[in-house]
């Protein structure tokens, strides 16, 4: 079994639907409110959870009722708790999403998945290494991201670093990191100087390109590469980005290809747009065994 570890946020997502958005100042009747489960972090680690990994969490949640429930779902999706830290002065993080026509605005307000600082990250250094791979994304203190990536390097820890949402990182960061998996948006963010595939042949076998329906691009050394997306009709793409991430962290760590670990990546994130919610859908290994385009050759551990 593959031993993971995502360091990350761990959020509720209030999710309202409507027909359309409402202007500054005006009032709208919607069509729907749920509460689901979510944050990239948490959504990250149950992506790969149900995929077969053993995956430990490492985050901070508040001390609220949401708290308990955000602990709650992830040992129930049977991802190790020990390094996660409940705070008392924080509400735990929360992302307020709105769904209209298709596509979703995102509020995400950190609160306790704010208060994890360098020097966790720094007490993480005998764990770590136990790890296959170490998961990280951009929902957490950038100096925290910075530290785990660099400690992931120094101990040779194999580590993919998810840039979302989007913000100005170095570049010194972004080399040490295994693999960065940047969609369209974030890619211009990260390198605003730089054309998809001048940025492509710069990071081989390194920068995954995820863009949605059009799908996932990278560069083996020798030219560019595009592999497909799954067509599907979406009922919510919401924590598409990060079911790819963990399926595709769970195939590389198998020892899969890189061409193969980014389809695995991309049939889970084709089957979780099925259903509504970020982890919602999120597919277990039998579930994508039963999918037509599921692949005899791959072999996860
Ligand atoms: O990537 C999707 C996630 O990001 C949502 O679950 C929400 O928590 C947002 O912050
Ligand atoms: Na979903």
């Amino acid at each position: 079994m593959n031993k993971m570890m995502v360091i990350g946020s761990i959020s509720t997502d209030f999710v309202v639907t409507t027909d359309k958005r409402p202007e500054v100042g005006e009032t709208i009747t919607g069509t729907g409110f749920e509460t689901t489960f979510g944050g990239k972090g948490a959504n990250q680690a149950v992506a790969s959870a149900r995929l077969g990994a053993d995956v430990y969490m490492v985050g901070t949640v508040g001390s609220d009722i949401f708290g308990k429930e955000l602990l709650l779902n992830l040992t129930t999706n049977k991802i190790h708790t020990d390094y996660v830290e409940p705070v008392t002065y924080e509400p735990s993080g929360s992302a307020h999403i709105t769904i209209a026509d298709g596509d979703n605005s995102i509020v995400y307000i950190p609160g306790a998945n704010n208060e994890i600082d360098t020097s966790r990250i720094q007490s993480l250094k005998e764990a770590i290494q136990f790890a296959q791979m170490v998961v990280v994304q951009n929902e957490l203190p950038q100096e925290v991201v910075d530290e785990i990536i660099e400690l992931c390097f120094e101990s040779n820890v194999k580590v993919i670093y998810n840039p979302a949402p989007a913000r100005e990182v170095q570049q010194s960061i972004l080399e040490k990191a295994t693999y960065f998996t940047p969609n369209e948006s974030e890619f211009h963010q990260l390198f605003p100087d730089m054309t998809i595939s001048e940025g492509l042949a710069k990071y081989p076998n390194q920068l995954i390109l995820t863009m949605g329906s059009k799908g996932v691009y990278y560069h083996d050394g020798e030219s560019e590469k595009q592999i497909p997306s799954y067509k599907v009709q979406p009922v919510d793409t919401t924590g598409a980005g990060d079911t790819f991430n963990g399926a595709f962290a769970v195939a590389i760590s198998s020892g899969m290809s890189m061409d193969e670990s980014i389809r695995f990546g991309n049939l889970a994130a084709s089957l979780s747009i099925q259903k509504f919610g970020a982890q919602g859908g999120m597919p277990s290994l039998a579930e994508m065994k039963e999918s037509e385009h599921f692949e005899k050759t791959w072999n996860i551990k």
